[in-house]
């Protein structure tokens, strides 16, 4: 049977205290409805539909085109944001699947169940239920002597008796479409001034007609985000999911509870993380590197056996077997070729190290290309800012930068030149010579044998 998926993103998130519509706060770094979309994706099929309002326009950008949008111009309950919908599905499919944005944990394995559920079922509605201590908030499912549910009722409205059930919604529904647009039309106004869609439960019973629940195995998809605490849950959440995820395909992560690894990122087999780690954005690791203790990498590309350790590191690419840390700071357009080695306070930006350069201690390399062997003595910094433009620093193959070295941009350093110590160095060098002083001039050819 056809389904198309309703995700419910209207709601004004009050209780975040934020001026962030808050299904676009993230978890392990994508929005929840970025999350909430991904469920739903192999589970139907054409395009969902999201009913926006709060922050409609930050939100229709996020999103942009893997959804389509219906508007809900008053905050009037689910019941009321679902049927918004109806225009743009009525007479187009013959389930319809609702969730919430603001439910990152649910997985596309508990959508499918619901959606296979409600095909076999002969009454309207498939919906989703979790058995849990905390009620949370969530309205209660009543249950008829004979087992079968009978109505959902929310806790404003609920009695003492209702209050203790702990059988709870989860706000995840399947439902036959052409009786789901009928049903809403009669669904009450509720005592808060709301239209609930949990009626259309009570609604179905009182016609006669089945309405199946399927119970969550794992209590934990059913994380709503409603403040901020919940948000730290299901960030913690997705966290255990992500992390097994990599233990699962190869990757040892000594402490998963410290290592932080948002969505999309890829790491190789028998490479180890170990704690205090944080992983961002489009950030790629090869196989059999050590990574961390307390590193931060972002957007940032590793090949195979590379160490890092206690780094951070932003918008670089590192070849293989390059060897870092403790304290390195790689910025945008830092490019590591293989085999080097930087050791601790060495930053670089906007530069390429060549094949086994080193770099072993207190040192700024920005706007430069450095050749192949190089080695950058400590204290080492590329002047490149005048205080009003950048310039580069050409730096060859096999040179010997000495300690303290100052290399006032632009610059040249021809091949297996060499610095003298507290050289600085503001004219172009020329290969196999050695300048030192202040300013430097060459004082011989280097002899080699
Ligand atoms: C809802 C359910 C409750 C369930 C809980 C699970 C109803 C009446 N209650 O309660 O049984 O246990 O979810 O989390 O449905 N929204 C709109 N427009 C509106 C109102 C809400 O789009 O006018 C959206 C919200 O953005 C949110 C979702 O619907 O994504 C749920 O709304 P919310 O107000 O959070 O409902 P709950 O009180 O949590
Ligand atoms: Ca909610």
């Amino acid at each position: 049977m056809k389904t198309i998926s309703v995700i419910l993103a209207a709601g004004q998130g009050t209780r975040m205290k934020s001026d962030l519509p808050k299904v676009l706060h993230p978890v392990c770094g994508r929005p929840m409805i970025w999350h909430a979309l991904q469920a739903v994706k192999d589970v139907t099929d054409g395009q969902p539909v999201v009913v926006i309002g709060h922050g409609a326009q930050q939100v229709r950008q996020a999103v942009g085109d893997a959804a389509r949008f219906v508007t809900q111009a008053e905050r009037l309950g689910t019941g009321h944001a679902v049927q918004q919908a109806e225009s743009a599905l009525r007479g187009q499919t013959d389930l319809v699947l609702v969730t919430s944005a603001d439910m990152p944990l649910l997985t596309p394995e508990t959508l499918r169940r619901l959606v296979e559920t409600q095909e076999s079922n002969t009454g309207p509605i498939t919906m989703l239920t979790v058995l849990a201590d905390d009620p949370r908030g969530f309205g209660r499912v009543v249950r008829g002597a004979d087992g079968t549910v009978q109505a959902i009722v929310e806790e404003a409205q609920a009695t003492p008796e209702q209050l203790a059930i702990r059988e709870l919604n989860v706000g995840a529904y399947c439902f036959d479409a052409g009786w789901l647009w009928d049903a809403l039309e009669r669904v009450p106004l509720s005592p808060k001034g709301e239209y609930y869609l949990t009626d259309t439960v009570g609604l179905a019973v009182d016609e006669g007609m089945v309405v199946q629940a399927l119970t969550l195995g794992d209590p934990a998809e059913a994380v709503g985000v409603n403040t901020r605490v919940h948000l730290s849950e299901a960030e913690a959440g997705m966290r255990r999911r992500v992390n097994r995820a990599h233990m699962l395909s190869g990757v040892t992560i000594v402490d998963p509870q410290s290592t932080y690894i948002e969505m999309g990122v890829t790491v190789g087999r028998d490479t180890v993380i170990w704690p205090g780690t944080v992983l961002q954005g489009g950030t790629q690791i090869g196989a059999r590197c050590e990574i961390g203790p307390n590193t931060i990498i972002r957007d940032t590309t590793i090949g195979n056996g590379c160490t890092i350790l206690a780094s951070v590191l932003e918008r670089a690419l590192i070849e293989n077997d390059v060897e870092m840390g403790p304290f390195v700071h790689l910025r945008e357009g830092a490019h590591l070729m293989s085999g080097v080695h930087m050791g601790n306070f060495g930053e670089v930006k906007n530069s390429t190290l060549g094949p086994g350069v080193k770099m072993g201690h207190f040192s700024y390399i920005g706007d430069a290309t450095i050749g192949a062997e190089t080695n950058i003595g400590a204290g080492t910094i590329t002047c490149n800012y005048d205080g009003e433009h950048k310039y580069p620093t050409e730096i060859g193959e096999g040179v010997f930068i000495g300690s303290d070295t100052m290399l006032v941009a632009p610059l040249k350093i021809g091949d297996r030149a060499r610095t003298g110590a507290g050289a600085v160095v503001t004219k172009d060098v020329k290969p196999d010579t050695l300048v030192v002083g202040v300013p430097a001039r060459a004082i011989r050819k280097l002899n080699r044998g």
